[in-house]
C-alpha cells in the first residue's frame, strides 16, 4: 500500500508498504527513530506511545499496534518532535526532569507523549491521562506532580497549530475505501478479506500469534462511519467511532455510560479502538455491548447494497459465533432515545482498576412509577459466552415493589440466568455473587446510598 503522513513536520512518502508494519517497527527499525520503546508490543505499557493528529484532534496512540496505512494523511509526532526546532524542552519535559519522574528512561518518552497530548486536548486528569503507562522504577508520585507542574504552562507556541496532515493529502489505496458504500463493494468483491479498524485487537493477532492476515481493508478513512449523530429519537453511532468519541458523547447523554468508559483500556488505546470492532469481535467481555443492550440498542448490519437492523443481543448467537454473514460487516449501532438518562448504570470489574479487561460488567436499566418496577433491562459481560441478558433477574423485578425484599428474592434468579466459568479473571462462584451484589448496588444507590468502592478499597 502507498501511504503519505507527516512526521514531526516532515512530509513522508512510503510506496509498497507491507500493510501490517507497525508504526513502532518503522520508525525504530527504518527511520532510527529510536525514542519511541517498544515494551510489552501489545498496547499495555505505552512505551511506544506517540501522538497522531488529524480532522479530529490529537491523539496519543501505541505505536506497537498501529499499522501504517493507519496514519495515511495524518500528522504523527513522536518524542524526538517534541522539543522547539531551536532544542528548548517541551513543558513536560522540563517538569519531568524537575520532579525527577525518570530514572532508568525506558518508560520516559511514552510518559511525556501521551501528556503532551493530554495538553493539547486539554485533558485535567492526569490519572486518567496516565492510566495506559507503565513505569518500573520512578514510582507514580513524582511523574503525577510532574504532570500537574507541566499542565500549569500553555501548549508550546511550535506545536499549538499542529497540521493534520501532509499538504496533498494521504494516498489512495484501493483497499482503503473512504465511503461506506465503497466498503460494501469491496467486501463483496472479497468477501474473506479481514477488516482492521482500530487494530487494537486485530494487532495482537499480528505481534503475538504471527498470523498472516491474508488480503486486509483498512476502515479508517471512511469519515461517514466515524460520525455519531444525535438525533431526537435516537442517537447512531457508526461503526468505526472510537470508544474515546463514544465517552464523550455518552458523558451528556449517559454518564454512568460514560464514567465506566474512563476504564475501557487507556487513553492510547481508546482513541484506536472502534466501537463497531468492540462489537464484531464477539468477545464476551466487551465493556460496550452491555451496556448497548440494556439502552435497547439495535445493530445495523450491511451486506453489498442490502441492509438489516437487529436487537444488539441478538447479534450474539454463541461463543465466537454471531449473527453475521460472510461479506457483512456492522455499519452502526442505534440507541433510541426513550431511555432517561440517569436510570443506566454500569459496574465493571477488573482484578486492576484501570487498563484491565472486566470478570464481570453489569449495566441496569430500571424503571419506575409509583414505587413499583415499569420496566427492566439488565444485561451482563463475563457471564457467561455472549453479552447476554438477564431474563429471569428482569421476570423476577417487573411488576414489583422497589423495595430491599424484591431485591433479596431477585438476587436468586442470576443461578437462573447464567452459569458463568472459572478462568484466570474469576471463579464462577465469585461471578455469580459479584453480579447480584451489582444488582443491590444499583438499588442502593437508589436509595442514595454511598457505595463508591474505590474510595473504601483506598
Ligand atoms: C491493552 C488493551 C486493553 C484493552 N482493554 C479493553 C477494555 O477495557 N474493554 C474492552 O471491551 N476491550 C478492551 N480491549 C480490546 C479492544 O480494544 C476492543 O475490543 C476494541 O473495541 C476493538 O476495536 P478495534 O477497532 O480496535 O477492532 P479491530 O482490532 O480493528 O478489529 C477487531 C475485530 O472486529 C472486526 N471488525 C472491526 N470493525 C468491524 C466492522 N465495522 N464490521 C465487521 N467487523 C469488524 C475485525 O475484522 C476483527 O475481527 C483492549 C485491548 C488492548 C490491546
Ligand atoms: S510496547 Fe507496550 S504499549 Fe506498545
Ligand atoms: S523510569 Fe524506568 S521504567 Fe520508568
Amino acid at each position: 500500500m502507498d501511504i503519505a503522513f507527516l512526521l514531526n513536520g516532515e512530509t513522508v512518502n512510503l510506496r509498497g508498504v507491507d500493510p501490517t508494519t507497525t508504526v513502532l517497527d518503522w520508525l525504530r527499525e527504518t527511520r532510527g527513530l529510536t525514542g519511541t520503546k517498544e515494551g510489552c508490543n501489545e498496547g499495555d505499557c505505552g512505551a511506544c506511545t506517540v501522538m497522531v493528529t488529524d480532522h479530529s484532534g490529537t491523539h496519543p496512540l501505541n505505536g506497537c499496534i498501529l499499522f501504517l496505512p493507519q496514519i495515511n494523511g495524518k500528522a504523527l509526532t513522536t518524542v524526538e518532535g517534541l522539543a522547539s526546532p531551536e532544542g528548548d524542552l517541551h513543558p513536560v519535559q522540563s517538569a519531568m526532569v524537575d520532579h525527577h519522574g525518570s530514572q532508568c528512561g525506558f518508560c520516559t518518552p511514552g510518559f511525556v507523549v501521551s501528556l503532551a497530548a493530554g495538553q493539547i486536548s486539554g485533558e485535567k486528569d492526569h490519572d486518567l491521562q496516565l492510566a495506559g503507562n507503565l513505569c518500573r522504577c520512578t514510582g507514580y508520585a513524582p511523574i503525577v506532580r510532574a504532570a500537574a507542574n507541566a499542565a500549569r504552562h500553555p501548549v508550546p507556541k511550535w506545536l499549538r497549530a499542529l497540521p493534520e496532515g501532509p499538504e496533498m493529502g494521504p494516498a489512495v489505496n484501493d483497499f482503503q475505501p473512504t465511503s461506506t458504500e465503497a466498503l460494501a463493494d469491496l467486501l463483496t468483491a472479497h468477501p474473506d478479506a479481514t477488516l482492521v479498524a482500530g487494530a487494537t485487537d486485530v494487532g495482537l493477532w499480528v505481534n503475538k500469534s504471527m498470523r498472516d492476515l491474508g488480503t486486509v481493508i483498512f476502515l479508517n478513512r471512511i469519515r461517514e462511519m466515524q460520525r455519531i449523530e444525535i438525533a431526537p429519537y435516537m442517537i447512531r453511532i457508526g461503526a468505526v467511532a472510537t470508544v474515546e468519541a463514544l465517552r464523550l458523547a455518552m458523558q451528556k447523554h449517559h454518564p454512568h455510560f460514560a464514567a465506566m468508559l474512563d476504564r475501557f483500556a487507556s487513553a492510547q488505546v481508546r482513541a484506536a479502538a472502534t466501537v463497531g470492532g468492540n462489537i464484531a469481535n464477539g468477545s464476551p467481555i466487551g465493556d460496550t455491548p452491555p451496556p448497548l443492550i440494556a439502552l435497547g440498542a439495535m445493530v445495523q448490519l450491511r451486506k453489498g447494497d442490502n441492509t438489516r437492523e437487529i436487537p444488539l443481543e441478538d447479534f450474539f448467537i454463541d461463543y465466537g459465533k454471531q449473527d453475521r454473514d460472510t461479506g457483512e460487516f456492522v455499519e452502526a449501532v442505534v440507541i433510541p432515545r426513550d431511555n432517561s438518562p440517569d436510570r443506566l448504570k454500569v459496574y465493571k470489574l477488573s482484578k486492576r482498576f484501570d487498563q484491565d479487561i472486566s470478570a464481570v460488567l453489569g449495566a441496569f436499566n430500571i424503571t419506575l412509577a409509583n414505587d413499583k418496577v415499569t420496566s427492566a433491562r439488565i444485561a451482563f459481560g463475563g457471564m457467561a459466552g455472549t453479552p447476554m441478558r438477564a431474563a429471569a433477574v428482569e421476570a423476577a423485578l417487573i411488576g414489583k415493589p422497589w423495595t430491599r425484599d424484591t431485591i433479596r428474592k431477585a438476587k436468586w434468579s442470576f443461578a437462573e440466568d447464567f452459569k458463568p466459568m472459572t478462568d484466570m479473571r474469576a471463579s464462577s462462584g465469585y461471578r455469580l455473587e459479584a453480579a447480584a451484589n451489582m444488582l443491590e448496588r444499583y438499588w442502593l444507590e437508589d436509595q442514595d446510598m454511598s457505595t463508591d468502592v474505590r474510595e473504601v478499597a483506598l
